[in-house]
């Protein structure tokens, strides 16, 4: 999705600017561009479609500005060029903005604009917004903090919007309503992004502005203050702990392999402080937890990935607490007739905490009473903030589009959410919990998974030319043939579905041919047999065969698959991890085989914030 950077302060803004522009690239985009007010008090404007580097090339360094705006572009109204890229200005060539989000009544309000004689130059909804402040601007007699200001009050949708003004040379707004927006303060310099990720290596002193906030930056002050009417709110600076190395690739080639290999650490870091005395501990739901733990119903919301982790969970709690789950796409549950009330939970998972479908999930539940759980990666995101209560993965920032570490830091959360309730509840007995919560064995195991990536890739390579797959599992490892089908579609382009494995012959089955490789997760459990019976069926027509399984020196499944990866034998629950540790490899190496750019998959955007 769409990037946003600002500066002001006494240096010079475009390296600032670029190098806040590289560290959003990760969101997904397709053009970039950059404003800045000259020493003459006259705005100079650079776009370029296509990447940052593009617009670096095109940047004039005759002269050094000190205030700037710039953004990344994920087209959504009007083609991805250089007339749509961002900033936009208004008629009078004053004003220029950046903007995140949808203005969904664009049109009745472009249709008022060119009945002004305002001429517009782009296709997009956010001209419209500029075009409106500077129409305020410029007829109303109104100074420009005022003009923002009546502006958004007469957009629907959702924005994030840095502005700049000639006749203002010292002055920058900020403001957001459904899209995110962090301001960085230090010491007479100001830091806008839509994440963190651009400020972090500035400063460590920020603001998370709310819906209906602005920052008003002036000289060498700022004010939070209210988009509704002209009011100032309290400043709630916050410091914020990321490492600099959550945004280096180091020895890796793209943060996707980083991320895959970082699992070792970032499994642990979920668990840790988190079992004390054969018991899990949840800080975060510790003041609602009479509430969580006599639920009658349990929803978990959610999207793409993280619904994955959330169908897992579903599995965990049903198993372990006896809760009955229902588990709904975000997109979907905003508008379902949801049977939600004051005794319903309602947990919404999301690793970036600004997917727009999960955020409206969560305000629906809050305003039906409900009391919302968020399971998120960033402290301080939307989703960590609108949720009563939560728990964060703590899995570090995750840049490859597609996720990994995340999903799996999210079925680490939700299988401790799943054994404190059972605790709680009474529906497990102590030798059961001290042997799930004896975590520290499966664990270590995990490094040696990384061990036969050499052979994850020489599958790799010996189907990456397959048109389709087939990811077939059961029970807990129907979502993890969901998420492993997922994984290469969005970053290789090969067309895969995720099936119960036993759902295979009701369909499915018809476009087995010698050219389809089927992948079964198969460990050695209780539906053993039953998927043998599978992989047999597809054996017989001509289907090609890879298992992930846990059965050691199984000759049923040498017999019949084509390529085999056996992963340490833990519990049952550990062995969805680790399955989908390979899976991610599987579906990295065949992209990186096809040569295509692993982190930035075509048409696809780290973090989903318009709906
Ligand atoms: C995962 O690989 C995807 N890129 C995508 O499905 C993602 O999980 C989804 O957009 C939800 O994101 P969130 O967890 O940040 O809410």
């Amino acid at each position: 999705m769409c990037g946003i950077v600002a500066y002001k302060g006494h240096k010079n803004c475009h390296p600032i600017l670029l190098s806040g522009l590289k560290r959003l690239e990760y969101r997904g985009y397709d053009s970039a561009g950059i404003a800045c007010i000259n020493s003459n008090d006259k705005l100079v404007v650079t776009k370029r479609k296509g990447k940052v580097s593009e617009l670096k090339s095109a940047l004039s360094n005759s002269e050094i500005y000190n205030l700037g705006i710039a953004h990344t572009r994920w087209a959504t109204h009007g083609k991805p060029n250089q007339l749509n890229a961002h900033p936009h200005l208004d008629q009078s060539k004053k004003i220029a903005l950046v903007h995140n989000g949808i203005i969904e009544n664009y049109d009745p309000i472009k249709k008022f604009l060119l009945s002004k004689k305002i001429k517009f130059k782009s296709e997009t909804d956010t001209e419209v917004l500029v075009q409106l402040i500077g129409y305020f601007y410029n007829n109303g007699k109104m100074n420009f903090e005022q003009s923002v200001r009546a502006a958004l009050q007469r957009v629907d949708g959702a924005f994030g919007i840095v502005i700049l003004n000639t006749d203002y040379p010292d002055m920058m707004i900020a403001a957001r309503k459904g899209s995110p927006l962090v301001l960085g303060i230090k010491e007479n310099e100001f830091f806008i992004a839509s994440d963190i990720s651009p400020i972090v290596k500035y400063t460590k002193d920020i603001i998370y502005l709310k819906d209906s906030e602005m920052a008003v930056i002036n000289k060498k002050s700022f004010k939070i203050k209210s988009v509704d009417k002209d009011i100032s709110l309290p400043k709630n600076i916050e410091k914020i702990d990321f490492k600099i190395d959550d945004y280096d690739k180091g020895k890796y080639k793209y943060f996707m392999h980083k991320e895959i290999h970082e699992q070792i650490n970032t499994i642990p870091n979920t668990i840790n402080g988190r079992i004390k005395n054969e018991s899990v501990l949840l800080q975060g739901l510790s003041d609602y937890w009479n509430i969580i733990e006599s639920a009658e119903k349990i929803y978990i919301t959610a999207c793409g990935t993280s619904w994955h982790a959330g169908l897992i969970g579903k599995n965990f709690i049903e198993r372990f607490a006896n809760i009955p789950v229902h588990v709904e796409y975000a997109s979907e549950f905003r508008y379902n007739h949801a049977l939600i009330d004051s005794k319903t939970i309602v947990i919404a998972i999301s690793q970036s905490g600004e997917t727009a479908d999960t955020l409206a999930a969560i305000r629906k539940a809050n305003n039906h009473g409900a009391l919302t759980i968020g399971i998120c990666n960033i402290a301080g995101s939307s989703v960590s903030r609108e949720t009563k209560c939560g728990v964060y993965t703590r899995c570090g920032h995750e840049v490859g589009v597609a996720s990994t570490k995340a999903f799996t830091s999210q079925i680490v959360v939700l299988y401790l959410l799943a054994l404190k309730l059972a605790e709680s509840r009474k529906t497990i007995s102590k030798e059961s919990l001290k042997r799930h919560l004896d975590y520290k064995k499966s664990v270590n195991k995990i490094k040696s998974i990384f061990k036969q990536e050499n052979d994850i890739k020489k599958i790799a390579k010996k189907y990456k030319k397959a048109n389709d797959f087939l990811y077939l599992g059961r029970g807990l490892n129907f979502p993890v043939a969901l998420e492993g089908a997922l994984k290469l579609k969005e970053i290789s382009y090969i067309h895969a579905e995720g099936y119960p494995a036993a759902e295979m012959k009701h369909g499915p089955i018809a476009l087995i041919d010698k050219d389809m490789p089927s992948v079964f997760i198969a460990p050695k459990d209780k539906t053993y047999e039953k998927i043998i019976s599978n992989i047999q069926e597809i054996k017989s027509r001509k289907g090609k065969i890879i298992v992930i399984t846990d059965s050691k020196n199984d000759k049923v499944l040498k017999e019949l698959a084509n390529d085999l990866i056996v992963v340490p034998k833990t519990n049952h629950y550990a062995f969805a991890i680790f399955a989908s540790i390979v899976l991610q490899l599987l579906a990295y190496h065949i992209a990186l085989d096809k040569n295509l750019n692993v982190d930035q998959p075509r048409n696809l955007a780290k973090s989903v914030s318009v709906e």
